[in-house]
Formats: C-alpha cells, structure tokens, sequence
C-alpha cells in the first residue's frame, strides 16, 4: 500500500490492531519536518504525549529539545516518532505483538520521509530496529549501523537520561557523533555568508 502522510494519519486514528488502542485518548503519529533527513524514534508515548497527541512532549521531550539545541538542531530541523503511536499503560515497555501490531506504521513513515540517519532513542527502539531481542544500550549506543541503506545511531533515552543523568555524558558523545556525521553527509545548512 502507497500511503501519503494524510491517509496514513488517518488509518491511524482509526487503529484498532491492538490492545493500547482502547484506553489511548490520542495517537501520536509523529512530527517534525517532513523533509528532514534525520528521524528520532522514541519508545511510545507517555501520559502528556496521550493527552496532547504530540511525540515527546513531557519530561522526556524537554530534555530531548535540550539535546538537540546542544548540536545546533531543533524540532524543526528533525522528525519525531515513536515505535508504537499509542500510549502503553503505566508507561510500561510495548509488548512484542503491541510493536508487530504497530510496526507498519513506523515503516510507512520511513518510506513516506526517506531519512539519510535514523536515531533510536533507547533500547526498545534500537532493539526493534536492529531485530536484535538482546541488545544491551549500555554497549550498544554510540555504534553506527546501516539498515537498508540508512545510518543508524542507538543512543540513550532522555527518560532513561532523567533518571540517571551521570549517563548524559556519553550521550553528548553521541549527539556530537551525530552532528559530525550530518555534517560530513552534507545535511546541514552551510553558515550563512557574511558582510554580503
Ligand atoms: N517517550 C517516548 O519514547 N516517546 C514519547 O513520545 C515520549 C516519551
């Protein structure tokens, strides 16, 4: 199936695949610049993301704007998505069927925005994108993948980042991997001229 954003948002909101469809009082599809060439997936959304229907927009979504601000981006310069759209109940881990289930939906979006990097924000995401049940984010974070063509760059969760900010360290390390390696694809704005 061909989607385009809008019918995609719309198969969406009607999604009845799984069990996280009957308590959610939104779906969070994602945001962000439809253009960007970088995409950030988060686990699923969390109690203010159900309530507004925005990606990463509670405790979590400040720290990550921090982030971002820290390598010169901002939501506009990204997409934001999540691995399921629909909120787990206590903010727990989606169960294996829960991401099958919603799976098709995070591809669609890749498909529709064709990203140069993919950024998986915390194990879930970097586990369900390198199919890898196993994967430790402590060791993991930090390496490049290609998966199908797209760089791919595991790092922490800024939930995860919140609760044990020693850990932040590293992530800057990363976020400034990520900012070299845009720079070197050629994905970022070159300076502005000056005295022109
Ligand atoms: N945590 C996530 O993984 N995604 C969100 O959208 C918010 C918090």
């Amino acid at each position: 199936m061909e989607w385009t954003w809008e019918s995609l948002r719309a198969q969406m909101e009607g999604c009845t695949r799984c069990p996280l469809c009957e308590r959610r009082q939104h779906i969070v599809f994602g945001e962000g610049n439809p253009q960007a060439k970088v995409l950030l997936v988060g686990e699923g959304p969390g109690e203010v993301e159900d309530k507004e229907g925005r990606p990463f927009v509670g405790p979590a979504g400040q720290l990550l704007d921090r982030m971002l601000a820290s390598i010169g981006l901002d939501r506009n310069g990204v997409y934001i998505a999540n691995i399921v759209k629909c909120r787990p109940p206590q903010n727990r881990v989606p169960l294996p069927q829960e991401v099958e289930a919603c799976l098709p939906f995070l591809r669609a979006q890749v498909r529709l925005l064709r990203p140069a990097i993919i950024v998986a924000l915390g194990g879930t995401a970097a586990k369900v994108i390198l199919h890898d049940e196993d994967l430790r984010i402590t060791r993991e974070r930090g390496r490049w993948h290609s998966v199908k063509g797209v760089e791919l760059l595991a790092t922490y969760h800024p939930s995860f980042l919140l609760r044990s900010p020693e850990r932040k360290r590293e992530a800057w390390e990363d976020l400034k991997a990520l900012r070299a390696r845009m720079e070197l694809m050629g994905l970022l704005e070159p300076p502005e001229a000056e005295g022109v």
